[in-house]
């Protein structure tokens, strides 16, 4: 039941408000507001060297964010690796490590292969899945849930943020267990966390604004999204939310690698969506959007009023969001990302929730 919506895709974007307070609530003690694993991590986390982390599409790019906060508030070595690569690369696994696995499904089939390798190599494991019943879940040693409920359309969204929701509880435990986070640290991170789905709220008032925007969208043939630290995962992911779901062909990278290829790409008919909250790296990134301004290249800037300001009119196009803690950006900047995509989609008259050529549980290799 798609409700009120035209798409299960934009109602499972609605749903991120109350979907992220579920899972929240799961591993948050509401009343002192700290963190609370509903089950340990299979692993001492303070003894910990390494997270080896598998996952495929847009569940690695959750993980890909969850290893910036792990290694920011945790100190903790991350490595990551999409798992269709990952489960042949025959990595050399210290016994005793930590595993973790990330999938919407739970039956993803790569991501599955390298739960197993990894559990063949003696490694404890940890998996992050929102269909509770599934094979991933059953073969590992604890599973942290995401409450997403159901995910129908096939482009991913909610199951995404709440993705995102864990490994930031995740990583908040970690700091606190490696001695890394102070009482007070956590919870200044955990009252930024609990904030996310009023945030949230706030982020899909962008709709209109972004409406517009995609008619234009619409008609380009190649789009780029730039982005750095942790809200580079979340150009990844807008690239390729919109590729999946609209056929537009679009790039992410990381905004210090534009000049070293992707630059070439650029002129008037290429839009450049900069996902670029203000903080201490945005002077680096209004240079970057310089170089593209120069090109002809059309700007679409995510970001919040102080960027809006200090960004000045080389935009086409800029979105504000609410300014918010840095920690927990990715969780909204994702919502401008899905509406982009989605919004583009319909202009271009495609299948939303069942995107040509793709399938929502990828059980073959
Ligand atoms: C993109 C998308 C896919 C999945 C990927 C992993 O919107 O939905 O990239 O994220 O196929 O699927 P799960 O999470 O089920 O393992």
């Amino acid at each position: 039941d798609k409700g009120n919506h035209r798409h299960f895709m934009a109602k499972e974007i609605y749903e991120q408000p109350e979907v992220l307070s579920h899972t929240l609530a799961h591993y948050i003690d509401m009343a002192s507001g700290t963190i609370r694993l509903p089950e340990a991590v299979p692993a001492d986390l303070a003894a910990l060297k390494r997270v080896t982390v598998s996952a495929c599409g847009t569940a690695y790019l959750a993980g890909l964010v969850g290893k910036y906060w792990m290694e920011k508030y945790a100190r903790l070595p991350v490595d990551i690796d999409v798992a269709s690569e990952f489960r042949y690369r025959e990595v050399p696994l210290d016994p005793g490590g930590l595993a973790l696995f990330i999938s919407q499904s739970g039956e993803t089939a790569d991501t599955l292969a390298s739960l197993r390798y990894c559990a063949q190599n003696g490694q404890r494991i940890l998996s992050i899945v929102n269909v509770q019943e599934s094979s991933i879940a059953r073969e590992s040693d604890v599973v942290f849930p995401t409450l997403g409920g159901p995910e129908i359309g096939v482009a991913s969204t909610k199951a995404f943020t709440c993705q995102l929701a864990v490994l930031a509880c995740l990583a908040i435990a970690a700091g606190r267990q490696r001695g890394v986070l102070g009482e007070d640290d956590e919870r200044k991170l955990v009252r930024s966390l609990i904030e996310v789905p009023r945030l949230v709220g706030q982020a899909l008032k962008l709709e209109p604004q972004i409406e517009d925007l995609a008619r234009d969208l619409s008609r380009a043939r190649d789009v780029l999204y730039l982005g750095r630290g942790l809200n580079y995962p979340i150009a990844l992911e807008g690239a390729l939310k919109l590729k999946e779901i609209s056929y537009i062909h679009a790039e992410g990278y990381a905004a210090g690698e534009l000049k070293h290829g992707p630059i070439a790409l650029v002129d008037e008919n290429v839009p450049v969506i900069v996902v670029a909250p203000s903080d201490r790296l945005f002077d680096k990134t209004v240079s970057n959007m310089q170089e593209v301004a120069a090109r002809g290249g059309r700007i679409i800037l995510l970001t919040d009023a102080a960027g809006a300001e200090a960004a000045g009119d080389q935009p086409f196009a800029t979105l504000v969001l609410p300014e918010m803690y840095q920690f927990v950006q990715p969780l909204l900047y994702a919502i401008p990302v899905q509406l982009i995509a989605y919004h583009t989609a319909v202009f271009m008259g495609t299948d939303v929730d069942q995107p040509r050529n793709l399938a929502k549980s990828v059980t073959v290799e």
